[in-house]
């Protein structure tokens, strides 16, 4: 397939149209943004463990049968995914209190939930990514009720998949955002990434943390902690 022109440029990532409309190319940057863009950065060596890690684990979870954007990977970088019309929720699953659940209801990190929980946030930048129930986001006419019953169940069968495949390799899975997207033929299928820029890995013996949160409160070695999960994840 054939790279044409950029259609758009995030944060993170540029999406380029291809000489078929049903897919696009995503090439990873390593840019870093955090709090909505206010702190900026870049993280060495971030966008071709992202892409790669990203491809992984997608593929895993269209081994079990979960439908994903994921087609092929075109090179370090740079990966052929379907087209989709992104449903605008950051769909979050947590296991463990971090980040602003904690400081949202004002209790400590690191408390292990009985249950796992899915949080909604309607994905719109101006208005900071706020919070928002089911009927909130029936009501804007962001999804239908059957669509979040889907993404609700989805999301719940990932954070088992994905729990498994860290817990082999020594990290929990505290918590972490998907997107999901429609195809032209009208399926949902998970979409963005899954990295350690959208999820928080800490070590489960030491509890160190391998993920993004290092450049946003700036522990330092931010790249180790990319490659460390590389390693772990990848075997390079
Ligand atoms: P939070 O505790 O800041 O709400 O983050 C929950 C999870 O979502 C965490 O794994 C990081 C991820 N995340 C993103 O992928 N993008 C974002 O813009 C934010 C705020 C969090
Ligand atoms: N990348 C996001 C932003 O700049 C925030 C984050 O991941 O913390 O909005």
């Amino acid at each position: 397939m054939e790279k044409r022109e950029q259609l758009y440029e995030g944060k993170a990532k540029k999406v380029y149209a291809t000489d078929d409309p049903a897919f696009v190319i995503v090439s990873y940057k390593d840019d870093a943004t955090a709090f909505d863009g206010a702190k900026k950065g870049t993280i060495a060596g971030k966008g071709a463990i992202n892409n790669r890690m990203t491809n992984m684990l997608m593929r895993k979870l269209e081994a079990r049968g979960i439908p994903t954007h994921y087609v092929e990977e075109l090179s370090e970088r740079e990966t052929l995914v379907k087209k989709v019309n992104i449903v605008p929720l950051e769909v979050i699953v947590r296991n463990v209190s971090a980040g602003h659940f904690a400081s949202r209801y004002g209790v400590a990190e690191g408390i292990v939930f009985d249950s796992p929980v899915v949080e909604f946030s309607y994905k719109n930048d101006e208005l900071h990514d706020p919070l928002l129930n089911d009927d909130h986001a029936i009501a804007l006419g962001l999804a239908t009720r059957g669509e979040i019953d889907q993404i609700r169940s989805c999301a719940l069968r990932i954070n088992e998949l994905l729990k498994d495949i860290l817990a082999e390799v020594g990290v929990t899975l505290v918590d972490f955002k998907l997107e999901f997207g429609k195809t032209a033929a009208g399926e949902l299928v998970v979409a963005d990434e899954i990295s350690p820029d959208t999820c928080r890995f800490w070590d489960s013996r030491t509890g160190e943390k391998l993920d993004k949160d290092r450049f946003r409160r700036d522990l330092g070695n931010v790249e180790e902690a990319y490659e460390e999960m590389s390693r772990r994840l990848l075997g390079s």
